[in-house]
């Protein structure tokens, strides 16, 4: 399908994206974490918010994304929603919210959900979680798969290479989809895998798969908004394209306002009551 023959959906629901990878059409994600950003990306079409807990890198500074609580996730996703209209706003499980015990997996997604508005919850991980994934659908909480690179378990793998290049890692890989799929997930997100393995995953699986460094034959695409901005400088992996340099555009602005404050140009007669 060509981007001419696109169809216009006036919101996107998980059923909406179900029948875009049906006709074949690209699903476009992109997260957010404020309400500004949200708006913007919103009204430019784009059809899935992720509010992701990579907040913790982007907006709070940290290394890892372990330390985002629940109530900063929350606080991201509320805001986010209150500049949506039309995407489907897509809210990660903060590290420690949902792994251990599925009861207290479920009190956080239905937190979540009744406090922020969201649409659905994002979860890192196969058949170690499955238990949670199950008590949270049958709540009636639609939930997304993370697979791959999974990044809260960075201190378990130790290094953010690519990961499912062997046979052993990439079928346990396929049969975490498939278990995904099985249990009623409505799609998942395969990070940083090969293009091949994310290409056979898509394949194998009804539900859409969208990638992050997962190939062109999956069935949408997500990077990190800050990223292909460039507000993040840093961080350059292969499957990064960066579509602006906001870093030098709003270094530039603040170092005119600077100048204009200084030279006594700011404010000018037209610029006070
Ligand atoms: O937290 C996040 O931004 C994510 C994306 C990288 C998929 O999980």
């Amino acid at each position: 399908m060509s981007v001419a023959q696109k169809t216009s959906y006036k919101k996107i629901t998980t059923h909406v994206l179900q029948e875009m990878k049906l006709k074949g059409e690209k699903i476009a994600m992109l997260t957010a974490y404020d309400f500004s950003m949200a708006r913007i990306i919103d009204n430019a079409g784009i059809d899935v918010i992720l509010v992701g807990d990579s907040a913790a890198n982007v907006m709070a500074g940290y290394e890892t994304t372990l330390p985002i609580t629940l109530n900063e996730m929350i606080y991201h996703a509320t805001s986010v929603v209150r500049g949506v209209q039309r995407a489907l706003v897509v809210v990660d499980m903060p590290f420690g919210t949902y792994q251990g015990n599925s009861k207290e997996a479920l009190s956080s997604a239905i937190r979540i959900m009744k406090e922020s508005g969201a649409d659905a919850v994002k979860m890192e991980g196969g058949a170690e979680i499955l238990e949670s994934i199950n008590r949270i659908l049958c709540a009636g909480i639609p939930v997304m798969g993370h697979l791959g690179l999974t990044p809260q378990s960075i201190h378990k793998f130790g290094t953010y290479v690519v990961r499912a290049q062997q046979e052993e890692e990439a079928q346990k890989l396929i049969e975490d989809a498939q278990l995904l799929e099985k249990a009623g997930c409505f799609s998942i997100v395969l990070e940083k895998i090969p293009a091949k393995l994310g290409g056979d995953v898509a394949s194998k699986i009804r539900i859409p798969v969208i990638g992050i460094g997962a190939g062109s034959k999956v069935d949408g695409q997500v990077l990190v908004l800050h990223d292909m901005l460039g507000i993040t400088q840093e961080f350059s992996p292969r499957f990064l394209r960066r579509y602006h340099n906001l870093f030098e555009e709003i270094k530039g602005s603040v170092q005119n306002y600077i100048t204009d404050i200084k030279r006594l140009d700011f404010p000018n007669d037209r610029e006070q009551y």
